[in-house]
């Protein structure tokens, strides 16, 4: 046992380089849909790796008490990981991210608190170097800088992704606030919460770093509750990148070097998934985060009925009929086919459609759905083929080309208004370019908006049929249709 002990503590470096190494590879398999599963094992091997060698550097670890909590977190995990719905995945991951950014606090406040670092650090002359402190020597001003950047981060991530949860779960208590005070209470709080912070860090004093994480948490909620609904998906990814650098910060108060990689890689690819996502939004992330431009935005889908305007509307048989007639057809996915679960319908359409000697491709926008990549697992899921399905810059082009495009439950994806409305709240934002196919289908329940709470010029579009019911019942009924026309 002593062996293995020294054995792990000798080369426990060289196996945190091989997690680190596992933990690129991950996120390198994760960019593609073919190569994900290989890099999710990846992930599960280098977490594996990681926690194991942790057990060994530790001092002194209460083994129990971690394989206790170890075990409590796998059971709530699981447990969620088997329930949670697709579209809700948004949400929970905004809730792990909270947890994240509690754990950064705790390590933090226990930091501090252990063994009464902060009096070794403070009574003496020379920091860290006392006879007593000899045993804590890696607590220097540099440590306490990085707790408290742990901390304050940890603080602000935690709040603020427990509201995003709150707001993207349509829960009453995370209520969009807006008005002229927001702003200067923001900043008074963050100035407050930066005061405090300098207080401690130059003199230690407890309360000042009480205030400083109080302060913290009631930042990162008054900075996320007046963005809107519409731009919480960036919110969550950028939470995601908070729960990173927290965790970095945290690896440098414990010298925990796989920490510190592992936080800088979420960190980074956090920052750099908020970036993408401003730009398939047309957004710069300071106008995301402190413009509050769509603070009106719908948070569930479905905003209600809008004024009366004239559309045409066609049923499934018609549809199925003239879809088995056209040469190309694109489908266009977006929430209504994950809400209706018709992905698996949706292939077996389009596979029916390739039987009849039509080209049928999938047209995906980088925030159709409710998550970042959601069409790509609903087809991922069904197994519709890799490359039948297009992202919005390989497939725009050719729309004007296109006989027919299915829009299944999207609706601000498609909206013209981004491109041709410069009074839209969502102009600017890239879209897939659906009303310059030759014929349009539309199907949805209803001519409710959809997420932005907007109304769509495409569904009164002289060249758009709109076919109303569930997306999976009228999918299936177009199948049928088809099958039933003999064509
Ligand atoms: P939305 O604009 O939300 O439109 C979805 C449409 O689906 C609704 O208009 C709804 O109309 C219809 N629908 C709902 N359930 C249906 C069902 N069972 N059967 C048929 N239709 C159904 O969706 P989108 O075009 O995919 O755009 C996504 C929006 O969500 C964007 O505004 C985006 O910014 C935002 N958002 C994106 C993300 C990410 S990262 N993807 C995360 C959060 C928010 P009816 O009620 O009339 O059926």
């Amino acid at each position: 046992m002593e062996f293995i002990q020294d054995f792990m503590q000798s080369y426990a470096n060289w196996f945190y380089l091989i997690g680190a190494v596992l933990f690129i590879l991950t996120l390198r398999g994760l960019s593609g849909p073919k190569t994900a599963i290989a890099g999710n094992r990846y992930g599960m091997i280098a977490m594996a790796i990681a926690v194991v060698t942790t057990f060994f550097v530790a001092d002194h670890p209460v083994v129990p008490m971690i394989i206790g909590a170890m075990v409590l977190g796998a059971v709530v995990g699981i447990a969620r990981a088997r329930t949670v719905p697709m579209t809700q995945m948004p949400e929970t991951v905004a809730l792990m991210h909270s947890l994240v950014g509690l754990a950064a606090v705790l390590i933090a406040i226990a930091a501090i608190l252990h063994n009464n670092q902060l009096n070794l650090l403070f009574d003496s002359n020379e920091p860290a170097l006392t006879a007593a402190g000899v045993e804590h020597a890696h607590m220097n001003k540099v440590h306490l800088f990085e707790l408290f950047v742990g901390c304050f981060v940890g603080a602000i991530t935690f709040t603020a992704s427990v509201f995003a949860y709150g707001k993207l779960a349509a829960k009453k208590w995370a209520k969009t606030i807006k008005g002229g005070w927001v702003k200067p209470v923001q900043a008074i709080i963050f100035i407050a919460m930066l005061v405090s912070g300098f207080i401690f860090f130059s003199t230690g004093n407890m309360q000042a770093f009480w205030a400083m994480t109080v302060l913290a948490l009631a930042f990162g909620w008054v900075w996320i509750a007046p963005v809107g609904g519409g731009d919480m998906p960036v919110v969550v990814s950028l939470l995601n990148s908070f729960s990173g650098w927290a965790a970095a910060g945290i690896g440098f108060t414990l010298e925990n070097n796989m920490l510190i990689v592992a936080g800088s890689l979420v960190g980074s690819s956090g920052a750099i998934l908020s970036y993408i996502m401003c730009k398939a939004m047309n957004r710069s992330i300071i106008n995301v985060l402190f413009g509050g431009i769509t603070a009106g935005a719908a948070v569930s889908g479905d905003a209600g009925e809008v004024k009366q305007r004239n559309y045409r509307s066609g049923s499934a048989d018609d549809a199925g009929f003239l879809m088995s007639n056209a040469d190309s057809v694109v489908i266009v996915p977006g929430y209504g086919m994950a809400q209706g679960r018709a992905q698996n319908a949706v292939k077996e359409l389009a596979n029916l459609l390739k039987e009849q000697g039509v080209t049928v491709r999938f047209a995906i926008h980088p925030v159709a759905g409710r998550m970042p990549g959601h069409m790509n697992v609903l087809l991922a899921e069904a197994d519709v083929a890799y490359e039948d399905i297009l992202e919005m810059d390989e497939i725009n082009s050719d729309f004007p080309a296109t006989d027919v495009v299915l829009v299944i439950g999207a609706n601000d994806v498609v909206n013209p208004a981004a491109k041709d409305d410069p009074s839209s709240p969502i102009y600017g934002m890239p879209i897939l370019e659906a009303h310059k196919a030759r014929t349009i289908m539309v199907i949805k329940r209803s001519m409710a908006t959809g997420y932005a709470g907007l109304d769509n010029d495409l569904f009164y579009n002289d060249k758009t049929m709109m076919i109303f019911g569930d997306a999976k019942k009228v999918v299936e009924d177009m199948t049928k249709a088809i099958n039933g026309g003999g064509h």
